[in-house]
């Protein structure tokens, strides 16, 4: 039976104001059977690919009774439920109340899983007629899990106004937890500046997909986009323009906590990049003492790289890295600080050498671990230090092999090899955005690869994860973002979290194709690759 919308939805109110006030009517069912008008989405249909899947039984249906059950009344659980309900509220048009009250049906977030296969990110989902219960050990957990419902439902659910059901997540488990605990995506906001709300738009899209991990690129020559008390003319001049001459901008310290927060909200982890000693220009035109002619250069909006240098044997360089770093330290409660160091061509190696010692020693004296791109390997990484390869197919073997010899005493890697994962490739020659230099990076190339074994003479477990970069040379909005993520985001995504058995290109295509309704649904600009069968929209 299909019921009008508009009675559906008064019936439902009713329903929850008869529950309120009767003890023990936990389990209003709703009183509606949506009609079987299309099978459910199989489970195991998501991007990224779960670890286990057993499909049967009946399926779940959300319908106006439904409630969102949090096992416990911990600030966290509430949260990730009320989140939930906000994201089902709009296009369902239900009520969906969070409630502490136990019960055997509905939406139900559980904590204090004991099975150590789930780990600090894994969750396990139960679906059948009477309810859908996600269980983890953590709060990450139910928080991945509550993205892997979102995705079991028709794509509709994420549209903002009200759309017909029914609303059926198919019966079975999955039981699910990443391959790699650093999942992450960089954002530029250094060539062109991004607003709070684009970064938190972005930040959303990436939760979706499981990402863990938001990499800022915050300096860069042509802007410095964090305010800096002891410095302050560097966002406050360089800071002050963009690729093409634009107004650029900057993140007040309030600003930049409220990214954290948004982050956080999503379990990702903010690893903000200062990137020294090339990609300097921003700094270096604001404050002349750092240069080692002590003259500054002017602002700098152009795409070209490798031409600036923080003046390496000078004292007051090593200040300006410890003011930034302790300041940018005592504002981020993540683990780790990127301090860049690619592509500086204008440090000679001794110079190179002798700062990124320096540099990495005071990110130490501040608590947090180095990250560094895999330039780092050319130098003497620290004990603890990841580096972020970010190689191609052109990278000569003595560059590889001098990253794989340092995973060999420890570093570890992460791995973001330009011509897969670089998402400001373009898909092919008739992209209008972005850039070309590691070759075209159509979606199948983006996807089609295996950490693990990437990189030859690499030990496994020095891989700590991948990273999806999105430089913006050419990006100026949410819009143009989005046509470079979509679809390959995903993809690397995938990489990240599934399992290596489950990695097949064929059925990766169809599962991403499904995504293109919700894609839509959400409004994200996503380019549709001729190599994924698309349905109609
Ligand atoms: C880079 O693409 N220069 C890290």
């Amino acid at each position: 039976m299909r019921q009008h919308r508009t009675f559906s939805r008064l019936f439902g109110s009713l329903l929850l104001v008869a529950a309120a006030g009767i003890a023990g009517v936990g389990a209003a069912p709703g009183g509606s059977a949506p009609a079987a008008a299309e099978p459910p989405r199989p489970l195991g249909q998501i991007v990224p690919a779960p670890a286990r899947v057993k499909a049967g039984g009946s399926p779940y249906a959300v319908t106006e009774g439904t409630r969102i059950r949090v096992d416990e009344d911990s600030g966290e659980v509430r949260r990730i439920g009320e989140y939930l309900a906000d994201l089902l509220r709009p296009s369902t048009g239900y009520a969906l109340p969070v409630t502490a009250q136990d019960g055997s049906d509905g939406i139900r977030l559980r904590l204090g899983s004991t099975d150590p296969s789930l780990g600090a990110e894994g969750y396990r989902l139960q679906s059948s007629g009477g309810s859908v219960t996600i269980t983890a050990r953590g709060p990450a957990g139910l928080f991945h899990g509550v993205q892997t419902l979102r995705q079991l439902l028709p794509a509709d659910v994420e549209k903002d106004s009200v759309q017909d059901g029914p609303w059926k997540v198919a019966g079975g488990t999955l039981t699910d937890s990443p391959r790699y605990a650093y999942r992450s995506a960089m954002l530029d906001v250094s060539r062109h500046f991004f607003s709070v709300d684009e970064v938190k738009r972005y930040i959303d899209q990436l939760a979706l997909y499981k990402i863990n991990t938001l990499h800022l690129h915050l300096s860069d020559d042509q802007g410095w986009r964090i305010a800096i008390d002891s410095w302050p003319r560097l966002a406050e001049y360089g800071g002050s323009t963009e690729v093409g001459g634009g107004p650029g901008g900057h993140y007040t310290k309030s600003d930049y906590k409220e990214i954290l927060q948004y982050a956080a909200s999503r379990y990702l982890e903010v690893v903000p990049e200062i990137d020294m000693p090339g990609h300097t220009n921003a700094a270096l035109a604001s404050y002349a003492e750092l240069n080692c002619d002590g003259v500054a250069p002017p602002l700098y909006t152009g795409t070209s790289v490798g031409f600036s240098s923080l003046c390496a044997p000078k004292a007051v360089t090593y200040d300006f890295v410890d003011d930034v770093i302790r300041e940018l330290a005592a504002l981020t409660p993540g683990r780790y600080l990127h301090i860049g160091g690619d592509e500086a061509h204008s440090t000679s190696h001794e110079d190179y050498v002798a700062f990124m010692e320096k540099a990495q020693a005071i990110v130490g004296k501040y608590g947090k671990t180095v990250v560094g791109w895999h330039q780092l390997t050319g130098a003497e990484p620290v004990a603890g230090a990841v580096a972020q390869y970010w190689g191609y197919d052109r990278t000569g073997a003595a560059e590889r092999q001098q990253v794989a010899d340092a995973a060999k005493k420890g570093t570890k890697l992460v791995l973001s090899p330009a011509d897969r994962t670089y998402l400001d490739m373009k898909y092919d020659q008739n992209t209008r955005l972005g850039l070309a230099w590691a070759g075209y990076v159509e979606v199948q190339r983006s996807y089609d690869w295996d950490p693990a074994t990437y990189l030859a003479g690499v030990p496994a477990d020095s891989v700590l994860g991948v990273e999806a970069p999105l430089w913006s040379e050419t990006l100026t909005n949410s819009e143009e973002i989005e046509q470079m993520a979509f679809p390959r985001l995903p993809g690397v995504a995938e990489l990240g979290w599934s399992p290596a058995a489950t990695h097949d290109w064929e059925s990766y295509k169809v599962r991403l194709a499904a995504q293109g309704p919700r894609f839509s649904a959400l409004g994200i600009n996503y380019y549709r690759s001729p190599q994924v069968p698309w349905g109609a929209e």
